[in-house]
């Protein structure tokens, strides 16, 4: 796709907008549908291309799955109902995907050949390889199970108790969906509350797992059914409104049926604590708690990001970086070394990338140190195939002194596919 070119905001923004599903419950849908016996539906799914992804990965392992815009309706057979593709199993950019995958393929009684792109190619999966390893799975890759492509010869998979060295929803998430096959009751140690819709899921699919402060068990020979799932707008899109609505001024905009869940809302910590006028209009309890978000224009001032909160923004800190250029005083990212394994190094792209526009920010090894209130004059930037600094970039030429020409666009559509015309429909 061509570059794109981004004027600067005349005025505020102002309006409401309904953000796209959540990825990484439009995900969850798909794989536990296909797992559970019966028709599962999901509402509000997200047509994003990682999404996609899943869907076309479990058609080729025999699951019928129709879609038809944000409706996806998967009829599932139960775990057995998986069979074996011979073929690649291709995630493209999902992280997601692989990695849930690799967890559940290891206990079917088959082989599976799982593939990406290049940004998949250099993302570790020995996070995922090690435990499944444990559990006695048979996984081969590129350096000793480091790198896909991954085979994986499925089979008999033994309990595990399992002390994570990494804060990771996919990893614990891949850990579960192998627990889920294996012999015996499995236990995860978390190091510090990871995102908790695997959990919240097997739930709702009526399967059984326990949750006692960070440690996680789950007993294998559960058989899960279908359920139907209306999925919640994903905080980590509505993010980027969120910052252009505190950083325009003027602004004054409300998402709605947003996802609230607490593993995931650490923006709104971060955000209070810099002074953003933001506030939950209207919550909700489902099998994940959703409501309205309602943002106006504010000084922001800077603040240290780290710690536990990390895990509960780690696909916001590309957004929250931006926020730190705008507010007074400095802002500190540190403890986010997994940045530096995302669709790209996040810590290194989001410096770069805001610094050809103005900013000023030094890469540390776990994160960003960031000089505020500087003015930003526009330029020629690139999202680098990664759609969250796509989009973090394109907030950012709202505030710029002349225009923003966006280098490869095209990846915003992994997980926001109508990104501008919800921007334009607020300008
Ligand atoms: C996700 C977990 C996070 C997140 C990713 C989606 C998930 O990754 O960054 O966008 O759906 O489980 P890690 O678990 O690797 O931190």
């Amino acid at each position: 796709m061509e570059p794109i070119l981004l004027e600067p905001a005349a005025k505020g923004l102002y309006g409401e907008l309904k953000v796209p599903g959540d990825k990484s419950i439009s995900h969850r849908a798909v794989m536990f549908g296909a797992i559970s016996s019966g028709i599962t539906t999901a509402k509000n799914f997200l047509p994003g291309e990682d999404c996609l992804n899943t869907v076309s990965c479990f058609r080729k392992l025999g699951v019928d799955i129709e879609t038809s815009g944000t409706e996806v309706r998967i009829n599932g057979k139960g775990l057995d109902g998986l069979k074996e593709f011979e073929g690649l199993l291709d995630v493209g950019n999902s992280g997601t995907t692989i990695r849930l995958m690799m967890g559940l393929l290891s206990g079917r009684p088959f082989t599976s050949h799982i593939t990406g792109d290049e940004s998949i190619a250099k993302r570790p999966m020995n996070r995922v390889t090690s435990p499944l390893l444990e559990m006695g799975a048979k996984i081969e890759g590129r350096e000793n199970g480091k790198y896909a492509p991954i085979t994986i010869s499925g089979g008999r998979l033994n309990a595990l108790t399992y002390s994570m060295p990494v804060a990771s929803a996919q990893v614990k998430s891949a850990v579960l969906l192998a627990g889920l096959q294996a012999e015996g009751e499995t236990v995860i140690k978390e190091l510090a509350p990871t995102r908790d819709h695997t959990e919240r899921m097997i739930r709702l699919f009526g399967g059984n797992v326990t949750t006692s402060g960070k440690n996680i068990s789950i007993k294998g020979g559960q058989q899960l059914k279908a359920a139907d799932i209306e999925v919640p707008g994903d905080i980590s899109s509505a993010a980027f409104f969120l910052a252009a609505g505190s950083i325009v001024p003027g602004s004054e905009i409300l998402l709605r049926n947003v996802g609230l869940n607490w593993t995931r809302s650490g923006i709104f910590d971060v955000m209070e604590k810099m002074g953003a006028n933001l506030s939950i209009d209207r919550k909700e309890e489902s099998f994940e708690p959703v409501g309205d978000i309602r943002i106006n224009y504010s000084k922001l001032k800077g603040t240290t990001i780290e710690g536990g909160l990390i895990p509960r923004l780690i696909d916001e800190l590309p957004i929250i970086a931006l926020l730190g250029t705008q507010a007074e005083g400095e802002t500190i990212i540190r403890d986010a070394a997994e940045l530096r394994v995302k669709e790209t190094d996040r810590i290194e792209t989001v410096a770069a990338e805001l610094r050809k526009l103005g900013a000023q920010i030094e890469t540390t090894d776990d994160g960003m140190v960031i000089t505020g209130g500087t003015n930003l004059h526009g330029g020629t930037v690139s999202s680098h195939g990664d759609h969250r600094i796509g989009m973090m970039l394109a907030i950012a030429s709202l505030i710029c002194k002349k225009e923003v020409t966006l280098e490869d666009p095209a990846s915003i559509a992994i997980s926001y596919p109508n990104f501008f015309t919800h921007l334009a429909k607020l300008r």
